[in-house]
């Protein structure tokens, strides 16, 4: 079968490896839309229309039994949409608010996302729904996902806006202070053990990626009948591909790509050509 993960750009990869180790011998797509990265502070509806226009060619090309959206500034946003105009299962990612209210000791957690993610109606609804007698701190982060992704290409990272960018996380009142910060964007699990480093104080980072590769098996069961055995490997299986959008992906992109096994082809969408990748 064929499941088809998508994000703005390489952070989706986070939740790819879950997924690829909790079901394992099926093909993976990788869609990273780099050529309109950042997603965080798109409008919401020309980005449901970039979004649905390349989902009709990747539902056409691949043919996927199954779609995980691995980003919450996506989620947050599109799910109506794509399943009301495509009939296979949607996975989508949102930002941990019921377990980490679930969890909290101290009363208070930390949402890091994107701009766009903060903001979004359906992330004040699970505020609402989940947390309410919980102190949420919403922070909305311009330059973080942009920070994983060159960290994800092999450059340093630089402390100095990593250690501004999650400051506001870190609140102390009454005596009480934040212990959970829920990770509300794909690309944070890639910096969370810098953000470690520079924590104040510790805390849980809450990373929803396991619980949605749980998701999409339980919807491929629910819909396939699919039975899985166990885990597998986190590495590539035999035909996974990956697509990024930008008609020249970087070297370093390629290179991140072609560690986990994928190679480039090309896939044609509107008048743009895509750059595919499958592995060998
Ligand atoms: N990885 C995406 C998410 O989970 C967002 C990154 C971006 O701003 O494009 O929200």
């Amino acid at each position: 079968m064929t499941i088809l993960v998508f994000d703005s750009g390489v952070g989706g990869l986070s939740v790819l490896r879950e997924a690829r180790m909790l079901i394992p011998d099926q093909s993976f797509v990788y869609v990273g839309d780099d050529a309109g990265f950042p997603y965080g502070e798109w409008d919401e509806e020309a980005l449901t229309i970039r979004i649905t226009g390349l989902f009709d060619t990747l539902i056409e090309r691949f043919n996927p039994h199954l779609a995980i959206i691995a980003c919450n500034t996506a989620s947050t946003m599109i799910m109506p949409a794509l399943r009301q105009r495509f009939s296979i299962p949607f996975v989508g990612i949102v930002p941990a608010i019921k377990p980490a209210s679930e969890r909290t000791a101290s009363g208070m957690i930390s949402v890091l996302a994107t701009p766009g993610t903060v903001k979004r109606r359906y992330t004040l609804e699970l505020i609402e729904r989940y947390a309410s007698d919980v102190k949420v701190n919403l922070v909305g982060a311009t330059k973080l996902a942009r920070l994983a992704e060159e960290h994800l290409q092999g450059e340093a990272i630089d402390t100095d806006v990593l250690h501004d960018e999650i400051s506001p996380c870190f609140v102390e009142e009454n005596g009480k202070r934040t212990d959970i910060i829920t990770l509300g964007c794909t690309h944070y699990p890639f910096l969370v053990n810098e953000m470690r480093k520079l924590a104040p104080w510790p805390v849980d980072w809450l990373d929803p990626a396991e619980a949605v590769a749980r998701q999409a098996l339980r919807e491929l069961h629910r819909v396939q009948g699919h039975t899985v055995s166990g885990y597998g490997s986190a590495e590539a299986t035999q035909h996974d591909v990956a697509i990024m959008t930008s008609v020249s992906p970087s070297i370093s992109t390629e290179r991140l790509l072609s560690g986990l096994g994928l190679t480039l082809e090309t896939l044609a969408f509107r008048e743009t050509t895509l750059y595919v990748q499958s592995a060998q």
